[in-house]
């Protein structure tokens, strides 16, 4: 799995660049600054998840390419956002200081802004695609980020900063500000190997459950993981005073519930009628990693 990370997020890498190039305008900070955020050391695990799905599915991996590359801008803004003094004031990320560390706080949200934007552009313009299907992709992005998704899971987080709250009402915020976007990536799969609608309804489910295991292993790490390794702040959800799995249940138990997850994806994956063992090894990738 290491070897198959390395490959797929050299890839992306690439086309990252290809998309946004360094430039030379009169507002040229506004690509430097987003450059600065999105060429640092991230996973990539969305689009590599939904490059996993293609091909899985026996997709194009090349044609693929962009448009997997707009769930990385729209995380990359999410997480830019996400660090900012009114969220959740965090300093350091992808292995170096947060965007408002380094630039004025504005051009941070600008930068957020403009790969959110973007990414809209890149699916709107991406080659080799039906138009059936861009409306598909652009439809899958907007409502797992937007006001009933991701954006919706950190209203409540927020909201939720130093409140009782039940284990309920935190899965739920984890499964709007972190598993929507996970399950987009793996739709954004289904659709680009267009995929049929029991395949695309399995999918969803597999990508339900990774994407709220993923940020219940987020939550473990923020308290057990070192801030070189995971490359950010680290205790920042206790700073904060937010409620975590952890919090809630103790270590052990998150890690059951994450392990539970796991399991139930798997059984979504063995349903799907063709090789899964990326996906599978990436769905256990997320439950086991340590970063
Ligand atoms: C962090 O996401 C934010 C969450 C949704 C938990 P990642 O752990 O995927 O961060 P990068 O992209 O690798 O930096
Ligand atoms: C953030 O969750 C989810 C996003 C939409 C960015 P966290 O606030 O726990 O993510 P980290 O720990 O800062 O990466
Ligand atoms: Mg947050
Ligand atoms: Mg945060
Ligand atoms: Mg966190």
């Amino acid at each position: 799995m290491e070897l198959y990370l390395k490959e797929k997020s050299r890839l992306i890498q690439e086309e990252l660049e290809k998309l946004l190039p360094e430039r030379n305008t009169p507002y040229n900070t506004l690509s430097q600054a987003a450059r600065y955020s999105l060429m640092g050391n991230g996973k990539r695990i969305r689009p590599i998840l939904a490059l996993a799905t293609v091909e899985s599915l026996g997709g194009h991996e090349k044609t693929a390419l962009p448009a997997v590359c707009a769930l990385e801008l729209v995380h990359t803004y999410s997480l830019i956002h996400d660090d900012l003094p009114c969220m959740d004031n965090d300093d350091f990320r992808r292995g170096k200081p947060t965007l408002h560390k380094i630039y004025p706080e504005g051009h941070a949200v600008l930068a957020g802004d403009f790969l959110l934007t973007f990414a809209f552009e890149i699916l709107a313009n991406t080659s080799h695609l039906s138009p059936t299907q861009k409306v598909e992709l652009i439809k899958i992005l907007a409502q797992n980020s937007g006001g009933d998704g991701m954006i919706a899971g950190q209203i409540m987080d927020i909201e939720a900063e130093g409140k009782q709250i039940n284990l309920e009402m935190l899965k739920t915020i984890h499964q709007y500000k972190t598993g929507k976007m996970i399950t987009a990536s793996i739709l954004f799969g289904g659709i680009l190997a267009n995929a049929d609608a029991s395949n695309l309804e399995l999918l969803k489910q597999f990508g339900d459950d990774i994407g709220l295991s993923f940020q219940i292993v987020d939550d473990i790490l923020d308290v057990t993981a070192s801030e070189q390794k995971h490359g950010k702040s680290i205790a920042s959800d206790q700073v904060n005073h937010k409620a975590t799995y952890v919090s809630l249940l103790g270590l052990e138990k998150a890690k059951e519930e994450a392990n539970k997850l796991l399991h139930s994806a798997l059984e979504k994956l063995h349903k799907l009628p063709c090789e899964t063992v990326h996906l599978k090894q990436l769905a256990e990738f997320i439950v086991n990693r340590n970063h």
